[in-house]
C-alpha cells in the first residue's frame, strides 16, 4: 500500500515510453484498477418509507463492496492471482475495505492511501421486502485518476478487468487509453460496465472497441446496446466485441461469440442476498477464462460462483469462508 499525505501530492503522469515491459511469466493472472470500498446492508426494513420515521432493521452486516474490490477477492478466493490498485482516504472504513481484501489474497501494495478532505466510498443498501434502495457516496471513488496508476504494475498480468465504469468519474477520460496501452502489452480485458447512475451510457462504443469480453446483466446489455430487445442487443454488441457475455440472474448466463450463441442454466441454490452476485460471476468466469478453458467451462465457473455468493450476505462473505466455500464448491 502506498500512503501520500495530502490529495494534492500526486505523482507525476507515468508516459507510456516510461512502462516496463512484462515479464515473459507476468507476475499476476488478472489486473484490476477500480473502487475499494464497504457496504452497509440493513435486512428486514417495512416496506413502505415514510419519511422523518425511525424504521427498524433486524440485521445487518459491513462487508467489502465495490465491483471492482468483490471481482478481486473472490477471483483471489478461487486461486487466481490477483493485483489490485485504488485510491482510499485515510480513515476507519477505507483501512476495514483494504484489509478485507488483503486477507482475501489480493496484492494492495499498490492501494494508495490519502489524507484529504475525500473519505473512502461506502454503499448503503436497504432491503426491504419486495425491494432494495441503494444509496452510494463516491468519496474517492471518483477521485481514482490515471495519475494514480502504475501502467508497468498493471501491465504485469494475463488480463485486465475493469468494473463500474461510470463510477470511474476520475478515469474515465482516459480509459480509452488506458486499455489501449494494456491491450498493447499483450494483455486481454474485460469490462462489466454495472449500471450508469446518469443512465446516458456515454462513450461506451469507443471503449469497447478495446474490449474483448464484455460482462453486462440483461438490462445493461439493452442499454448498452440503445434497444429494448435482448437479442437485437446482443447481436449487436457481438458485432462491437469478440464475446459479449450477458448476465441473467436466476436463469444464468448467455454468451455470443461472433455467430455463435451458448447458453449455461444457473445452480439451484437457496439464495439469501444477491448482491454481488454478478461480480462474483465475472470471478468465477475470469478465473477459468485466463487458463485457457473454453467458454462452456468458463460460464458454469461464472454460474457456480454467482450462485455461491448468493449464498450468504454481501458478495465477498461465501468466498471469505473458507470451509463453506470449498464445501460449496465440491458439492457442485
Ligand atoms: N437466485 C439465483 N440462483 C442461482 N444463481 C443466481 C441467482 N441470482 C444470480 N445468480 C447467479 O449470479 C449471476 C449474476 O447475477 P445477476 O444476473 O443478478 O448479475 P448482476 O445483475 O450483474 O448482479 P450485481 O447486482 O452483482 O451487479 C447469474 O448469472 C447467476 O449465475
Ligand atoms: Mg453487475
Amino acid at each position: 500500500m502506498r500512503i501520500s499525505q495530502t490529495g494534492n501530492s500526486r505523482r507525476s503522469p507515468i508516459s507510456f515510453a516510461a512502462a516496463s515491459s512484462p515479464q515473459p511469466m507476468p507476475r499476476f493472472d488478472v489486473t484490476i484498477a477500480g473502487e475499494l470500498n464497504l457496504d452497509l446492508i440493513l435486512y428486514g426494513l417495512p416496506e413502505q418509507q415514510q419519511p422523518e420515521r425511525e424504521l427498524l432493521a433486524d440485521r445487518m452486516t459491513l462487508t467489502l463492496g465495490a465491483s471492482s474490490a468483490i471481482v478481486a477477492h473472490n477471483l483471489a478466493a478461487l486461486g487466481s492471482r490477483v493485483g489490485f490498485q485504488s485510491r482510499i482516504g485515510d480513515d476507519a472504513l477505507g483501512k476495514i475495505a483494504l484489509e478485507r481484501l488483503q486477507q482475501g489474497g489480493v496484492d494492495v501494495s499498490q492501494v494508495r492511501r490519502v489524507a484529504g478532505a475525500t473519505t473512502t466510498g461506502l454503499t448503503v443498501i436497504l432491503h426491504h421486502e419486495l425491494w432494495r434502495n441503494i444509496l452510494t457516496y463516491m468519496g474517492t471513488i471518483a477521485e481514482l485518476t490515471w495519475d494514480d496508476l502504475d501502467l508497468s504494475y498493471l501491465a504485469d498480468a494475463r488480463h485486465f478487468h475493469l468494473s463500474s465504469l461510470y463510477l470511474q468519474r476520475g478515469l474515465l477520460p482516459r480509459v480509452t487509453e488506458l486499455l489501449q496501452y494494456l491491450k498493447g502489452k499483450g494483455l486481454t480485458i474485460s469490462l462489466d460496465t454495472n449500471d450508469d447512475p446518469d443512465d446516458r451510457w456515454e462513450g461506451l462504443q469507443e471503449i469497447l472497441q478495446h474490449v474483448d469480453i464484455f460482462l453486462p446483466n440483461e438490462r445493461e446489455a439493452r442499454k448498452a446496446a440503445g434497444t429494448e430487445d435482448l437479442d437485437i442487443a446482443i447481436e449487436k454488441l457481438s458485432k462491437m466485441v469478440p464475446l459479449v457475455v450477458v448476465k441473467l440472474g436466476r436463469k444464468g448466463a448467455m454468451a455470443q461469440r461472433g455467430t455463435e450463441r451458448f447458453t449455461s442454466p444457473a445452480r439451484e441454490v437457496v439464495a439469501v442476498d444477491t448482491v454481488g452476485a454478478g461480480d462474483s460471476f465475472d470471478a468465477g468466469f475470469l478465473h477459468q477464462y485466463v487458463r485457457g478453458a473454453d467458454l462452456q467451462t468458463c460460464l458454469a465457473s461464472g454460474n457456480l460462483a454467482g450462485a455461491l455468493s448468493t449464498t450468504r450476505p454481501g458478495g465477498t462473505e461465501a468466498f471469505r469462508d473458507a470451509k463453506h466455500r470449498e464445501q460449496f464448491l465440491r458439492g457442485h
